[in-house]
């Protein structure tokens, strides 16, 4: 038997917010059942769990951050912690490969793009990993294009306009995020560009049946090996990554909740929203009748704590009909029999994981990849509805309606089953995500 000491080992420097932490250590524990010994490198912000996961060895390196808080954007926190972990991560990583006679290889998330010359430094292999699936991550690449061209002026004006460059995107699907300074936003562009050109290999929580014509782009414009080996979470059931904790109690009340009648909304881990625009939301859901497991996350609202500003008694006056939580086992919510839609955000994680679970989509994307996802889930994939012009309560009622309960919702349902079936089929044997693992082991064995 393989021990420690003769397994091959991988190190893993996963980026620290959720929706980046929760496919990296997936990864990590498809490699692990797979025979590979697995060191984490993780931050001191966000810093993971480690007794979630016992059979992984931690590496902690200071990463110097200021608080959170006093940040302008998530950017601005991403283009810092680049800039302070070069140091700590180099010498981590040069004491690690020193250390293991075995070390394989390293696996990068794509937003640490500092770490793009490490493979010269080092003599040693750098493989990234990119959490967007290929839609989004076609058009990211075409960034510089999109941005000479005078694009994200034309974001206002011309909104329902096509992108030439993007067969399938109008100007207000292009993923550009909202930053103080847009120079921030090119500067993480042009890092995370040259991180990827310069790689051993792209790995993607992505599915190469759902989205041939985007890797055969993405395969012009990246010379190096793209393994689209997801959805990661239907491997192996990953302990918990999750920085926040679990309410648990949402299993046991849609246990009593009638099969497919559910509307589960969540916003993700990042994106927050104005007062009103929680406020319509939440007269939108209690007005549409259905019941909703509502994931109202500390910092959802701008400036709020939590839910104090829901007016006095909304709460009791939905007798068990609603539920507001801070934070759900989601991908237990999605599997669960009562659950039938989900007004979601467009976070490739959420998107995936209801996909897997044939959940018809409400897409409310706020900036990046989730305009490409919530474009595709509403007019390629045609699996949800897109609210695309300021969210009122009428429209969240209707759209919920209109998900849960009418002949458009059950059309929307059905198209979404023979995705969810492709996504199982490519996991099989000679499946194209199982095809592709095999040959992504493969080529870490032969480093
Ligand atoms: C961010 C970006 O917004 C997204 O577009 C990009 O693809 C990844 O980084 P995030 O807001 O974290 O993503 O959303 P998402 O990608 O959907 O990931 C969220 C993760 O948190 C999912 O794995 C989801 O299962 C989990 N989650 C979410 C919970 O465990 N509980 C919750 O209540 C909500």
């Amino acid at each position: 038997m393989e021990t420690r000491e003769t397994k091959p080992v991988i190190f893993l420097f996963p980026f620290p917010l959720q929706g980046h932490l929760n496919p990296m250590f997936q990864l990590a524990n498809i490699f692990f059942n797979r025979g590979f010994s697995i060191t984490v490198i993780h931050t001191e912000f966000n810093s993971p769990n480690s007794s979630n996961f016992p059979h992984f060895t931690f590496v902690s390196i200071p990463d110097s951050l200021s608080e959170p808080e006093s940040y302008p954007d998530v950017i601005e926190i991403l283009h810092d912690l680049n800039s302070k972990c070069v140091a700590p991560f180099g010498d981590c990583l040069k004491k690690l490969i020193s250390e293991e006679p075995t070390a394989a290889c390293v696996i990068v998330d794509a937003l640490w793009y500092f770490t793009h010359d490490l493979t010269e430094k080092f003599n040693f292999p750098r493989i990234v990993l990119r959490t967007v699936n290929l839609s989004a991550f076609v058009a990211f690449s075409k960034f510089h294009v999109l941005r000479e061209k005078g694009y994200l002026s034309l974001q206002e004006t011309k909104a329902d306009s096509p992108v030439p460059e993007l067969p399938y995107l109008r100007m207000k699907d292009l993923p550009w995020f909202q930053t103080e300074d847009p120079r921030s936003g090119d500067k993480l562009q042009i890092g995370v560009m040259k991180l990827l050109k310069s790689s051993s290999g792209i790995i993607f929580n992505a599915i190469e049946d759902l989205e041939t014509d985007q890797l055969d782009e993405a395969r012009i414009e990246f010379p190096v090996p793209l393994f689209c080996i997801g959805p990661f979470h239907r491997y192996v059931s990953a302990s918990s990554s999750s920085l926040l904790a679990h309410d648990m109690t949402c299993l046991s009340w849609l246990d009593k909740q009638a099969t497919n009648s559910v509307i589960y909304a969540s916003l993700g881990s990042i994106a927050s929203i104005d007062e009103s625009e929680f406020l319509e939301i939440a007269w939108g859901l209690r007005n549409s009748n259905q019941p909703f497991l509502w994931v109202v996350r500390p910092g959802l609202i701008h400036g709020k704590e939590w839910i104090e500003i829901l007016p006095k008694g909304f709460i009791e006056n939905l007798e068990g009909r609603g539920k507001i939580v801070k934070w759900a086992p989601q991908p237990e919510v999605l599997a669960h029999r009562a659950t039938g839609g989900f007004l979601t955000h467009c976070g490739w994680n959420s998107t995936l994981e209801g996909i897997c679970e044939a959940i018809p989509m409400i897409c409310r994307p706020s900036f990046g990849d989730q305009r490409v996802n919530a474009r595709y889930i509403n007019d390629v994939w045609k699996i949800g509805l897109h609210l695309e012009n300021k969210v009122e309560r009428l429209v969240i009622e209707n759209a919920v309606r209109t998900l849960m309960t009418s002949s458009e919702g059950e059309e929307i349902r059905k198209r979404i089953m023979p995705m969810k079936e492709t996504v199982e089929q490519c996991l099989k044997l000679g499946g194209s995500s199982f095809r592709n693992l095999e040959n992504l082991i493969a080529y870490i064995l032969s480093f």
